[in-house]
């Protein structure tokens, strides 16, 4: 499992550069981990759920809800996290009301970083301690030790699909690594290969089982928890599950469309994200996966053909009625000699670059060549920070559209 040793922390602050600022504070700390950043309290909850942080540092004046009714709202639904406030008050009416609500510590800002790593080390071990506590209150009323690893969640969890329609742009690269960054003990992360004909999904972790997505979806009708269980590779480097391609292409054609869908919306009850990664060759499971994906991951590189392309595809899904505000746009093998900027691509297709992942070949390559996704061992490679800035606009995205949601069931 991924840095189970480590603290991790939830950063939550309106303002980008204070959030930086902590960040940078805290990189060098081998023992913690910043595992995600949020720029307002409802975030800051939605976020906790999903990134399963022991600290959360929270700011109180923001914008939709204060750190104050965030932290509230946090303890009460998981009573184990700690919150550290870290505010510009110094005001003792701040501090009894945070104390009141459950904060653990209260820190001045800018903090001083002995004292800010200090608190999150103190805040981390309760939370550990609470943990440990409810597992074997937990483990008490559960029966067999043999359950699988895949257990039925209580939220529907949420189908990435990571596309390019330029072919060797970096999508499979970039999906699994985004599925190794998302992934921890409570937020289960499942890969699925949609190239069905050539897909190297599992080539990238290093994973030659003999499972594969013919086992589930001909019979997706009659799935149970512990079949899917059987049939997942589990990548034991970091965690995240693997449904691979078939071992022939031939075989892809026993796959159609309805099966496929069918079983990606059967496997978000089981796991947190499905991240599904596909060829640039607009199949029909590539399509019938952008209907029901919560967000689409779409790559461009400093190239016309690329940039041409993606053009054509968000056409396209205006003609398919998907709404592109499920696009999170992102430029890969950006080399800053390159005169077309991420700025000018997101002017001219009106789709923000959200995130940057540099021309990184000392890094990238060699992991895909070893098996070894970079995010896992190289997390402070220059590839890496661009998958860190990915993941934060990505849960951005899913909260916005959570929220946009439930807005629309309560107004109707
Ligand atoms: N940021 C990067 N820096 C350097 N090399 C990269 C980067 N991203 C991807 N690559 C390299 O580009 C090549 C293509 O990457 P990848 O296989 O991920 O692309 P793809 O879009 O999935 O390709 P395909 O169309 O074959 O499925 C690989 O050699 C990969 O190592
Ligand atoms: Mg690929």
């Amino acid at each position: 499992m991924v840095d189970v040793e480590k603290f991790r922390v939830l950063i939550v602050d309106d303002v980008a550069e204070t959030r930086e600022n902590v960040r940078k504070l805290l990189q060098f700390e081998s023992d913690i981990d910043v595992v995600a950043a949020a720029r307002t309290g409802r975030e800051a909850i939605q976020l906790c759920q999903e990134a399963n942080p022991d600290v959360v540092l929270m700011d109180i004046n923001m914008p939709d809800m204060d750190g104050i009714a965030a932290t509230e709202a946090i303890r009460q639904k998981m009573p184990a996290v700690q919150v550290v406030i870290l505010s510009v008050q110094g005001d003792q009416n701040y501090m009894r009301r945070a104390m009141l609500v459950g904060a653990r510590d209260f820190l001045t800002k800018p903090p001083m970083p002995d004292e800010l790593v200090a608190a999150i080390r103190r805040a981390g071990k309760m939370a550990r301690e609470e943990r440990a506590k409810s597992i074997q209150v937990y483990a008490a009323t559960q029966g067999s030790p043999n359950r699988p690893t895949t257990t039925t969640l209580t939220t529907r969890g949420k189908i990435v699909l990571v596309y390019s329609p330029k072919g060797g742009t970096g999508c499979t690269t970039i999906a699994v690594n985004l599925a190794v960054a998302l992934h921890n003990q409570e937020t289960r992360v499942v890969i699925v290969d949609a190239n069905l004909q050539f897909g190297d999904v599992a080539i990238f972790l290093n994973e030659q089982g003999k499972n594969t997505v013919i086992d589930l979806a001909p019979r997706v009708d009659e799935l149970d928890p512990e079949i899917v269980d059987s049939v997942m590779i589990k990548n034991a480097a970091s965690g995240v599950h693997v449904l691979a391609s078939p071992s022939r292409p031939e075989n892809a054609e026993k796959i159609n469309a309805d099966q496929f869908s069918k079983l990606l919306r059967y496997l978000r009850h089981l796991y947190a994200y499905v991240i599904v990664d596909s060829s640039a060759y607009l199949t029909d499971v590539t399509i019938s996966v952008l209907d029901i994906a919560d967000a689409i991951v779409l790559i461009a590189t400093q190239d016309i053909p690329s940039i041409k392309n993606d053009r054509l595809f968000l056409d396209l899904l205006l003609t398919l009625n998907v709404p592109t505000d499920k696009v999170t746009f992102v430029m890969n093998k950006y080399d800053k000699r390159i005169a077309i900027s991420p700025e000018k691509v997101g002017e001219n297709l009106k789709q923000r670059v959200m995130a940057v992942i540099p021309l990184d070949e000392r890094t990238v390559i060699p992991a895909a060549n070893r098996g070894v996704p970079f995010m896992l061992d190289n997390k402070n490679a220059p590839a890496a920070k661009g998958i860190y800035t990915l993941v934060e606009a990505l849960r951005a995205k899913l909260v916005k559209r959570d929220m946009e949601e439930s807005e629309a069931i309560t107004k109707r």
